[in-house]
C-alpha cells in the first residue's frame, strides 16, 4: 500500500459537528465562528482572534491592518508557499526577499539586517528600499503602476516554516530598532512553542494561521488572525465582511464603512474547527512521537539527517524535512525511487522567486539550496511505526547505490 505524505485526522466527531450545524439552520458566520475565535484566542494566549476563509485571506487583512498599501515593499522570504508573497501583492505592495538561515529553514536575521543596513535609507519616520527599479521590471509588480514615491518599507513578514519557529527574538529586535510592524506567517505553526509559549501569542503585531488540510488542524479551508491590538482586530473584522458596521439599537440598519471583501469562515467550518482544536494537543504529541522514531531509525546514517529541533522550540512538525545537503544525493532520483517503493514524499519548500510572477531578479543561495537538498517525509497522526521503518529502509536502499 502507498504511504501518503499527509492525512488529516477527521472522524465521526467532526462529521457530527458539521451535521448538527447544518440541521441548526444557521450555516454562515455566526455563533460557532464566535466560539471558535474565543477558544482559539484562549489557546494561543492572544486578546483577539478573527476567523477568515483562508490563511491567505488572514495574511492580506493582517498586512493591510499594519499599514501595508500601494507602492510599499514588505521584507519576507521567498522560501515559503507562494501565498506568503501573493498576500503582499494583493495589498498592492512588492515582496523584498530575504534569504534563509544557512542552518535552518527560516528567515536569516543576519541577511535581514544586511538588507536593512545596505539597501534601505531613512527619511524622517520612513524607511525606503533603494532597489525598487529592479523590482519594477517584474511584469506583475504593483510597483509598476503605483503613483507617487514607491518603495516605503512597510512591514516585516516572517514565516514559521513547517511549524519551526523563526528567530523571534532577533526579528523582534530588528523590527523595534527600525520602527517596523511585523507580521508572523504562522500558517503552519499551530501547536508549536517557542521558549515555553505557544506560537500565536503575538510577539509581532499580529499572527496568521491556516486551516488547510495539510496543516495541523483543518476546517477544509480557513484561517485565523490573532493579535493583542484591538485596532487591528476591529479593522480585520470589518474587512472580512464587506466593510459592514452592524446595526445598533440606535441605527436600525447596518452601514458599510469602506470597500472590503467577503473573507468569512462558515459556522459549518468553525464547528469542525472546534473539534479539531480539542484534538490539537494529541495530534502534536503523536507527530512528535513519530518524528522521534524516524530519528532513531536514521541515527548514524551518513547521508540523511532529520532536521534537529532548534533550542528553545517545541515543533509541531507540520512537515518533516529530511536534509541531505552536501552528500551528492540527487533529489529527483530519490523522489522517484521512493515513489517506486510506494512512498509519497515532496521536494523541499518552494521558492516564490523560482516561479514566473517573482522570477528573474533574485538570487537567494540558501533558499535555493534548501529547496533541492531537502525532501519532506510522510508524517501524520496514525502513521504506523512499521511504515516509518519502510521509509527509512527505502532511504538506506537508495544510498547503497549512490
Ligand atoms: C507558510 C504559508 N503561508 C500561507 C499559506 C496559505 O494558507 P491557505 O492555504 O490557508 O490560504 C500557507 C499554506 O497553505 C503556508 O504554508
Amino acid at each position: 500500500m502507498t504511504i501518503p505524505l499527509a492525512r488529516p485526522w477527521l472522524g465521526e466527531a467532526e462529521a457530527d459537528a458539521a451535521r448538527a450545524t447544518v440541521l441548526s439552520g444557521w450555516v454562515m458566520q455566526g455563533q460557532k465562528v464566535a466560539e471558535f475565535e474565543r477558544q482559539f484566542a484562549g489557546h494561543v494566549g492572544a486578546s483577539h482572534a478573527c476567523a477568515v476563509s483562508s490563511g491567505t485571506a488572514a495574511l492580506v487583512l493582517a498586512l493591510k491592518a499594519v499599514g501595508v498599501g500601494h507602492g510599499d515593499v514588505v521584507l519576507t522570504v521567498s522560501h515559503s508557499f507562494i501565498a506568503t508573497a501573493n498576500a503582499i501583492r494583493a495589498c498592492g505592495a512588492e515582496p523584498v526577499f530575504i534569504d534563509i538561515e544557512p542552518a535552518g529553514y527560516n528567515i536569516d536575521p543576519a541577511d535581514l539586517a544586511r538588507v536593512l543596513g545596505a539597501q534601505c535609507r531613512r527619511e524622517g519616520d520612513s524607511l525606503w528600499y533603494e532597489r525598487v527599479d529592479e523590482l519594477s521590471c517584474l511584469a506583475e509588480s504593483p510597483l509598476r503602476t503605483a503613483r507617487g514615491p514607491v518603495g516605503r518599507v512597510a512591514a516585516i513578514l516572517a514565516v514559521h516554516q513547517m511549524g519551526i519557529p523563526c528567530d523571534i527574538e532577533a526579528i523582534a529586535r530588528l523590527a523595534r530598532e527600525q520602527g517596523l510592524p511585523w507580521v508572523e506567517d504562522a500558517a503552519c505553526a499551530i501547536g508549536s512553542e517557542w521558549q515555553g509559549e505557544r506560537i500565536g501569542r503575538p510577539r509581532g503585531d499580529v499572527a496568521c494561521f491556516s486551516f488547510h488540510p495539510r496543516k495541523i488542524i483543518t476546517t477544509g479551508d480557513g484561517g485565523m488572525i490573532v493579535t493583542n491590538r484591538g485596532d487591528i482586530d476591529e479593522a480585520c473584522r470589518r474587512w472580512r465582511q464587506h466593510g459592514m458596521v452592524p446595526a445598533t439599537p440606535n441605527s436600525l440598519f447596518e452601514t458599510y464603512a469602506c470597500t472590503a471583501y467577503n473573507y468569512r469562515l462558515t459556522d459549518i467550518q468553525a464547528a469542525i474547527g472546534l473539534v479539531q482544536l480539542g484534538r490539537l494537543a494529541e495530534i502534536v504529541e503523536r507527530r512528535r512521537e513519530r518524528v522521534a522514531h524516524y530519528r532513531a531509525q536514521l541515527a548514524g546514517n551518513a547521508f540523511f539527517r532529520i532536521f534537529p529541533e532548534p533550542p528553545g522550540c517545541r515543533c509541531n512538525w507540520q512537515s518533516l524535512p529530511l536534509d541531505f545537503g552536501g552528500t551528492g544525493v540527487d533529489q529527483g532520483k530519490l523522489i522517484h525511487a521512493l515513489a517506486a517503493d510506494g512512498i509519497t514524499v515532496k521536494p523541499g519548500i518552494m521558492n516564490a522567486h523560482g516561479e514566473p510572477p517573482y522570477g528573474g531578479v533574485w538570487q537567494l543561495p540558501e533558499s535555493e539550496r534548501r529547496r533541492t537538498e531537502t525532501i519532506l517525509l510522510p508524517l501524520f497522526h496514525d502513521l504506523e511505526l512499521a511504515d516509518i521503518e519502510r521509509v527509512t529502509l527505502a532511504l538506506e536502499r537508495f544510498v547503497a547505490h549512490v
